[in-house]
C-alpha cells in the first residue's frame, strides 16, 4: 500500500477522502475525535505546501438532508488548524472545481455531503470521474469509511496516483499487527448486545487469541445453549445456534461471567441486585457482569501481552449497571501492554470514563475495524494497493 510520503504533492491540488462522519448537535460538532484524528494528514500535507480538497461523507442523508451538511465541520476544521478553510456548498462541478484552482498552498477547501451525491454509494464511475477532475493527486484518510465500496473510497483511487494517509495507514498497521504477531498472552474482550454482529470477530479471536472474555448481553444466547435461566434478560434467538456452535468448537478459550448484576427493567431508577452465578430470575433482566466476573478479567487483563477490546460488559450508560464496563475500562487503560480498542460503544465508554487516551490504540473505525479483523478485505484499502 502506498503512503503518503511516496506521494509528491508539493504546489498539488490533493483530493483527501477524510471520515467525518461525526456527531452534531443543534448545529455544532458534539464530538470532533474524529476531526482530530485526521489532522496529522492535513497538517504533513499543509507543510508540503499542497492545496487540500476535502471530501467526506456524513450521517447517511436521503437527497439533500441539510441537517447533514458538512458546514459546521468545515467550521471545526478551521478552528482546529488555524488554516484558511472554504466550505463549498457543491459537491463536484464547476464550482468546486473553481474553488479548488484558487486554493493557494496550504489552504483547504472542504466539499459538502458526498452522500447527497447519489453516485456515491454506488461506487459510480462518473461521480469518482467528477471527484478525480478537481485533483492532481488522491489520498484517503478514511478509515472509518474503508469497508465501503463508495465513488470517493474506492472508485476515484483507481483514476489518479493514490495513497494512505497517515491515519488510515496507521490504524491498519495495528490491526493486521493485532492478527499477525501480537505480543502473547493475547486477550480479547468482546461484548455488546448481540452474537450475531460480532460472529466473525469471534471466530478470529477464538482461533488466534489466548482466551476471549465474554460481556454484555450477548452472554445470554451461550447461557442459554449450556442450559441456564436467562429470564427476561436480552437474548436472540437467532443467536443459539452460533453460540451453540462457538461453544462446541472454542468452549475451551472462551470465558462466560460467573456472576451477575441484574435488575427488574433496564433504567436508571430500576431494582439492582448482585446475584451468585447466572441463573437469571424470571422478570429480571442480566445487565452487568458481576464482582467475581470483574475480579476474574481484571486478571486476564492485567497479565496479557496484548489486549483487543469491543464492546461494553453491560448497560455502561445507565449507572447502576455501569461498574463492569468500567472496571474492564479501567484494567485496559492501566494494563503495561498493548491495548487496541474497536470503536463505536467501547469508544464512547473510555470516553465516557475520561480514559480515551489511555490506551495505545483507539481505532476511529467500529465496522471497518471489525470487518478488517474478520479478515475481509477493506475496498478502501485493497484500491490503494493496486
Ligand atoms: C462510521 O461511522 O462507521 C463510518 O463513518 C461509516 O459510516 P456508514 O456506516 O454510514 O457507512
Amino acid at each position: 500500500m502506498k503512503v503518503l510520503d511516496d506521494l509528491d504533492v508539493r504546489d498539488k491540488r490533493v483530493l483527501v477522502r477524510v471520515d467525518f462522519n461525526v456527531p452534531l448537535e443543534q448545529g455544532r460538532v458534539a464530538d470532533d475525535t474524529r476531526i482530530r484524528a485526521a489532522l496529522a494528514t492535513i497538517e504533513r500535507l499543509r507543510e508540503r505546501r499542497a492545496r487540500l480538497i476535502l471530501v467526506s461523507h456524513l450521517g447517511r442523508p436521503e437527497g439533500r438532508d441539510p441537517a447533514l451538511s458538512l458546514r459546521p465541520v468545515a467550521d471545526r476544521l478551521a478552528e482546529l488548524t488555524g488554516a484558511d478553510v472554504t466550505f463549498t456548498t457543491a459537491v463536484v462541478g464547476p464550482e468546486a472545481a473553481a474553488l479548488a484552482d484558487k486554493l493557494a498552498p496550504g489552504d483547504v477547501l472542504v466539499l459538502e455531503n458526498v452522500r447527497y451525491q447519489p453516485g456515491e454509494t454506488t461506487n459510480d464511475p462518473a461521480l469518482a470521474a467528477a471527484l478525480a477532475a478537481l485533483a492532481d493527486v488522491y489520498v484517503n484518510d478514511a478509515f472509518g469509511a474503508a469497508h465501503r465500496a463508495h465513488a470517493s473510497t474506492e472508485a476515484v483511487a483507481h483514476l489518479l496516483p493514490a495513497a494512505a494517509g497517515v491515519l488510515l495507514a496507521h490504524e491498519v498497521d495495528v490491526l493486521e499487527a493485532l492478527l499477525s504477531d501480537p505480543a502473547r498472552p493475547l486477550v480479547a474482550v468482546i461484548g455488546g448486545a448481540k452474537v450475531s454482529d460480532k460472529i466473525g470477530v469471534l471466530h478470529t479471536f477464538l482461533q488466534r487469541a489466548d482466551s476471549v472474555l465474554i460481556g454484555g448481553a450477548m452472554c445470554f444466547p451461550f447461557f442459554a445453549a449450556q442450559g441456564h435461566a436467562t429470564g427476561a434478560s436480552l437474548c436472540h434467538e437467532e443467536d443459539l445456534e452460533p453460540a451453540r456452535q462457538l461453544l462446541a468448537q472454542r468452549g475451551d478459550r472462551l470465558e462466560l461471567p460467573v456472576d451477575l448484576v441484574i435488575g427488574d427493567r433496564l433504567g436508571a431508577t430500576a431494582e439492582v441486585r448482585q446475584i451468585e452465578g447466572v441463573e437469571v430470575p424470571d422478570e429480571w433482566m442480566g445487565l452487568d457482569i458481576g464482582e467475581r466476573t470483574v475480579a476474574r478479567y481484571v486478571e486476564r487483563i492485567s497479565a496479557a501481552g496484548t489486549v483487543f477490546w469491543n464492546g461494553p460488559m453491560g448497560a455502561f450508560e445507565l449507572d447502576p449497571f455501569a461498574g463492569g464496563t468500567r472496571a474492564v475500562a479501567e484494567a485496559i487503560a492501566g494494563a503495561a501492554c498493548v491495548t487496541v480498542v474497536g470503536g463505536g460503544d467501547s469508544a464512547a465508554a473510555l470516553a465516557r470514563f475520561g480514559l480515551a487516551d489511555q490506551v495505545t490504540h483507539l481505532s476511529t473505525g467500529g465496522g471497518a475495524a471489525l470487518e478488517l479483523l474478520e479478515g475481509h478485505p477493506l475496498p478502501g484499502v485493497e484500491a490503494l494497493r493496486g
